[in-house]
C-alpha cells in the first residue's frame, strides 16, 4: 500500500492506494469517531461493493442510502434524500458518512457531511478511476444547478481517503478513459516528468497494469495535495487544476449531462487550452500534437461531437465560476508541464479557438 498526507493542519488527512484495501478494517475505523456511520452510496455501486464496506464496520450502527445514479441527480434534492435518511435514524453529530462511489457520490456525500447539523465526519472511498485521482482529494464538494454545474457547494475535507484499485476491475473502458484525463491533467499542468511517465506507459496504463496505475494514481493524488496544501480555497494556486475545465463545463452544460462524460469534455478542454496557448505563442505544433496523440492513445475525444454554436459556447463560458467580474480566467500553458491563470489572452484568438472546434460539429 502507498500512502500520501494532504497537509492542511488540524484538518490533514491521509490518502491510502493499493490492492485489497477493502479488507482492511482498521484503515476505514481509526478514522471514525463515534459509533454512527453512514453509506451513501448508489444503484451501481451499492450490488458491487456495499456489503465489503459493511463487513469491515461490525460493532458499528451501521445504516445507508442508496441514490439514484447519474450525474442528473447531483442536485439539492438529492442531498435531501441524505438528510431525510440521516433524520430518520437519529444519527448526532458524532456520525460519519462515508462516500462509496464516483464524484457524484463523493460530492453529494460531503456536501451533506458538511451541512447536517453544521459539520459531521466524512471518508471518501471513491470507485471511479476519475474520483481517485481528482474529486476525493481537497474537499470539493457540492451539487449542481439547472443554472450551472457544481454551482452550490463547500469546501469540507474528509477524514480520509481510501482508494482500493481493485474497484476498478468493475469499471467500464469509457468511464476509465475519462479518468485518465485527469490524470494526464496533473502531467500537463506542473509535471513534466509525470507527463513523459504517461507518455511511455499509455499502453500498460489503459490494459490495466495495476502496478501502473498504482503509480499514476499515486502521483496525481500527490500533485494534486500539494497544490491544495498550498491554496485549499483556491484564492489562487489551486485554479490550475481547473485546466480545461472552463471550455469542458461549457461542452456539458450545452449538451446536456451524459452525453459528454466530465472527464471526457476535460480533455477536450484541455486541448482547446493548448491550442489557445499555441495561438498566444507559448506552445508548438509538436506540443499540440503530444497533447492530442496522448489523449486519443487514452481514448479520449480531442474534438466536440455534437451541435454548438461559438456564441453559445461563449455565453456558456462565462457562467462558469473561474469568471470573475466579468472576466474568464483561462488555465492556459507557458509550456508543457507549466500552467497558469491568465487573464490578458487575447479575445480574437479564443474565439478562433472556438470557432475551430465548434465548426468540426
Ligand atoms: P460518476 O460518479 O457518475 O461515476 C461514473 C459511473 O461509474 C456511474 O454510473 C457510477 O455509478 C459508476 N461507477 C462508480 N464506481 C464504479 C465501479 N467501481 N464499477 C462500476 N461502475 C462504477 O462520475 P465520476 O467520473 O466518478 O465523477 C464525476 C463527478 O465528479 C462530476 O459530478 C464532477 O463535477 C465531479 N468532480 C468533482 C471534483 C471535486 O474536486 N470535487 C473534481 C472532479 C470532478
Ligand atoms: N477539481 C479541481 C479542484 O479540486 O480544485
Amino acid at each position: 500500500m502507498r500512502q500520501l498526507n494532504l497537509d492542511l493542519d488540524e484538518k490533514s488527512y491521509p490518502i491510502y492506494i493499493g490492492q485489497d484495501l477493502l479488507s482492511n478494517s482498521e484503515l476505514l475505523t481509526k478514522h471514525i469517531a463515534g459509533k454512527q456511520v453512514m453509506i451513501v452510496t448508489n444503484t451501481t455501486v451499492a450490488p458491487l461493493y456495499l456489503d465489503k464496506v459493511k463487513a469491515l464496520l461490525e460493532g458499528y450502527k451501521i445504516s445507508e442510502v442508496i441514490l439514484p445514479d447519474g450525474e442528473q441527480y447531483k442536485t439539492l434534492d438529492t442531498v435531501n434524500t441524505i438528510f431525510s435518511a440521516l433524520l430518520e435514524v437519529r444519527f448526532d453529530r458524532s456520525c460519519t458518512l462515508i462516500a462509496l462511489g464516483g464524484g457524484v457520490v463523493g460530492d453529494m456525500t460531503g456536501f451533506a457531511a458538511a451541512s447536517y447539523q453544521r459539520g459531521v465526519n466524512f471518508i471518501q472511498i471513491p470507485t471511479t478511476l476519475l474520483s481517485q485521482v481528482d474529486s476525493s482529494v481537497g474537499g470539493k464538494t457540492g451539487v449542481n444547478h439547472e443554472l450551472g454545474k457544481n454551482m452550490i457547494g463547500a469546501f469540507y475535507q474528509p477524514k480520509c481517503v481510501v482508494i482500493d484499485m481493485d474497484t476498478l476491475d468493475t469499471l467500464d473502458d469509457r468511464q476509465y478513459s475519462a479518468g485518465m484525463a485527469e490524470v494526464i491533467k496533473y502531467g500537463l499542468l506542473g509535471n513534466i516528468e509525470f507527463l513523459e511517465f504517461l507518455e511511455n506507459n499509455i499502453d500498460g496504463l489503459m490494459a490495466r497494469d495495476k502496478l501502473l496505475m498504482i503509480e499514476a494514481v499515486y502521483q496525481s493524488c500527490l500533485d494534486k495535495a500539494n497544490i491544495v496544501a498550498q491554496d485549499e480555497l483556491e484564492a489562487g494556486k489551486r485554479a490550475l487544476l481547473n485546466l480545461g475545465h472552463t471550455f469542458g463545463h461549457a461542452i456539458e452544460n450545452i449538451l446536456g449531462y451524459g452525453v459528454y462524460l466530465h472527464g471526457e469534455a476535460i480533455a477536450v478542454g484541455m486541448l482547446m487550452a493548448a491550442r489557445l496557448s499555441q495561438s498566444e505563442g507559448f506552445l508548438s505544433a509538436d506540443d499540440i500534437n503530444r497533447v492530442r496523440g496522448l489523449l486519443e492513445n487514452a481514448n479520449l475525444p480531442s474534438t466536440i461531437y455534437g451541435k454548438i454554436t461559438p456564441s453559445d459556447f461563449m455565453k456558456s463560458m462565462s457562467v462558469d465560476k473561474k469568471v470573475i467580474d466579468g472576466n474568464i480566467r483561462l488555465v492556459l500553458l507557458r509550456k508543457l508541464g507549466d500552467a497558469f491563470i491568465c487573464n490578458n489572452y487575447q479575445d480574437i484568438l479564443l474565439d478562433q479557438v472556438i470557432g475551430e472546434f465548434c465548426l468540426t460539429t
